[in-house]
C-alpha cells in the first residue's frame, strides 16, 4: 500500500509506484486531497496498474464502507512522500482521511519517507513526531540534503525512489532486480590482525558492519557477492560467499587469487599499515622490563592489484582523522588509482568504527556526494546507487 501526501515531491511517487508494480507487487495507492494537487490520479493509476483511492466516504473504488479496514490488511504501508501534516496526525492518532484511517487500522509494518522544506523538517514539533513514530516502530527513511523545490538548500528532499524501493524490497525479503544483476562484487570487511607473537596481535577497531551491510545490499540487488572477512564476528547469510583471513598479507593473497573474477571491488576493510618484524621466530613473549617491537609497512593491497584484471570499478574507503581529512582522502583516490573513495570521519564516536550508523562523503573524480548520518544498511544502499550508476 502506497500513501501519497501533499508534498511537491509527490510526483516522485509515480516512479516509486512504477518500480514496485514492475517488481511484481500487488500495489494499491491512496492519495490525499492535498496530494492530488501535486500529482495526477491517472499517472499513479497507470504506474500502479490499479485505480487510485482518495475518499473515506465516497463513490470511488474505496466506496465499500469498510475499505480502510480492507486496505489496512496490506503487507506493508509506505507513505512517500510524507508531509509534516500527515506525520503530525499519525503521531497524534488523528484519522480524518482515508490514508490516516488506514494507517491507524494497519497491523503491518509502516514506512514513512518525509519530504519538506528543511526548516519544517528541523522544526521541534516535526522532529518530536518523527522520534515518537520511530519509537513506535515506524521505519523512517530520512530525507536527503540538497537543493529543495523552494530554492533553499538543506535536508528535506525525499529519498530517491530507487533507495525507497531498495528499502521496501529489503523489508519484504525480496531482491532488487536489475542494477547489480549478474555482476561479481567482492567486498573486504573487518580489520586485519598483525601478530606480535603466537597469541598477541596489533589490530584496529573495525567491526566489519559497514562491509557486511554493503555485501548484503549488493546481494539483494542481484550481485554475486564474495566477502573477504578479516576477523568479523557478525552473522552470515547463505547466499554470500565468505573467505576468512587474519592478516593483511592473507587478504592480499586472496585478492590476487580472485582478481580475474571481480567486476566491482569495494575495499571496506581496515587493513593494517604496519606489521611486526620477525614474528615467525617468537613463541609467546615472556614478561620483561621492556620490549622493542619494530613495525614495518605492509604492502598496499589496492595499488598492488595493477590494471591487468577484470575489475571494472575499484572503490576504496578512507578512514581519516584531523584537519584536511577530506583532502587526504581525495589524494588517496588519485594515488591508488581508484574510481571512488568513501571518506569516513573517524574523529567522531557516533559514526564509523563499531557504530551502527555512518555518515560518509563519496568522492569520485567528478563530484563529492555527501550521505548524511543514517544506518549502515541505508548508507550501503546509497553507496551502491552511486556504484551502480558508475558501472553503467
Ligand atoms: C506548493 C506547496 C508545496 C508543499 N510542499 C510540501 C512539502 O514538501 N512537505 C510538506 O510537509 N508540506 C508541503 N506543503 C503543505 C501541505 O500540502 C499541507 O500541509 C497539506 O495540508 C498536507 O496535507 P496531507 O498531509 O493530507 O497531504 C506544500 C504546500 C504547497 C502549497
Amino acid at each position: 500500500m502506497l500513501g501519497v501526501t501533499g508534498s511537491i515531491a509527490a510526483v516522485k511517487a509515480v516512479e516509486l509506484a512504477r518500480l514496485l508494480a514492475g517488481a511484481g507487487h500487488n500495489l494499491r495507492v491512496i492519495l490525499t486531497g492535498a496530494g492530488s494537487r501535486f500529482v495526477g490520479e491517472s499517472s499513479l493509476a497507470a504506474a500502479s496498474g490499479h485505480p487510485v483511492m482518495s475518499l473515506l466516504f465516497g463513490d470511488g473504488p474505496a466506496a465499500d464502507s469498510f475499505a480502510h479496514i480492507e486496505l489496512a490488511r496490506a503487507d506493508l504501508l509506505v507513505i512517500a512522500p510524507a508531509t509534516a501534516n500527515t506525520i503530525g496526525k499519525m503521531a497524534a492518532g488523528i484519522a480524518d482521511n482515508l490514508l490516516l484511517t488506514t494507517y491507524l487500522a494497519a497491523s503491518c509494518p509502516v514506512m514513512i519517507c518525509p519530504a519538506m522544506n528543511h526548516y519544517m523538517w528541523h522544526h521541534p514539533a516535526v522532529q518530536h513526531n518523527i522520534r515518537l513514530l520511530d519509537r513506535r516502530g515506524i521505519i523512517v527513511v530520512p530525507p536527503e540534503p540538497g537543493v529543495l523545490a523552494c530554492g533553499e538548500t538543506g535536508d528535506g528532499r525525499l529519498a530517491s525512489p530507487q533507495e525507497i524501493f531498495c528499502r521496501i524490497q529489503a523489508l519484504l525479503g525480496e531482491k532488487v532486480p536489475g542494477d547489480l544483476e549478474g555482476l561479481r562484487v567482492l567486498v573486504t570487511a573487518g580489520g586485519t590482525r598483525e601478530p606480535i607473537d603466537a597469541v598477541r596481535f596489533i589490530s584496529n577497531r573495525s567491526s566489519g558492519k559497514m562491509g557486511f551491510a554493503i555485501a548484503a545490499a549488493a546481494c539483494r540487488r542481484g550481485a554475486e557477492v564474495t566477502v573477504v572477512a578479516a576477523n568479523v564476528g557478525l552473522s552470515r547469510q547463505p547466499d554470500i560467499n565468505y573467505i576468512d583471513v587474519t592478516t593483511a598479507a592473507e587478504m592480499r593473497d586472496v585478492l590476487n587469487r580472485q582478481i580475474d573474477r571481480i567486476d566491482i571491488l569495494l575495499m571496506a576493510a581496515a587493513v593494517s599499515d604496519y606489521k611486526v618484524s620477525g614474528t615467525e621466530t617468537k613463541g609467546k613473549l615472556q614478561r620483561e622490563d621492556k620490549i622493542d617491537l619494530q613495525l614495518i609497512p605492509t604492502s598496499d593491497i589496492v595499488s598492488g592489484l595493477g590494471t591487468d584484471n577484470t575489475i571494472g570499478l575499484k572503490v576504496g574507503f578512507a578512514a581519516e582523522y584531523g584537519e584536511e581529512e577530506i583532502e587526504r582522502a581525495r589524494r588517496k583516490l588519485n594515488q591508488k588509482k581508484l574510481d571512488m573513495i568513501i571518506f569516513n570521519d573517524i574523529s567522531r564516536h557516533d559514526i564509523g568504527f563499531e557504530a551502527d550508523e555512518n555518515e560518509v562523503t563519496v568522492i569520485t573524480g567528478e563530484r563529492d556526494v555527501f550521505i548524511s548520518k543514517r544506518s549502515k544498511e541505508e548508507c550501503a544502499n546509497r553507496i551502491l546507487d552511486l556504484v551502480a550508476e558508475a558501472i553503467r
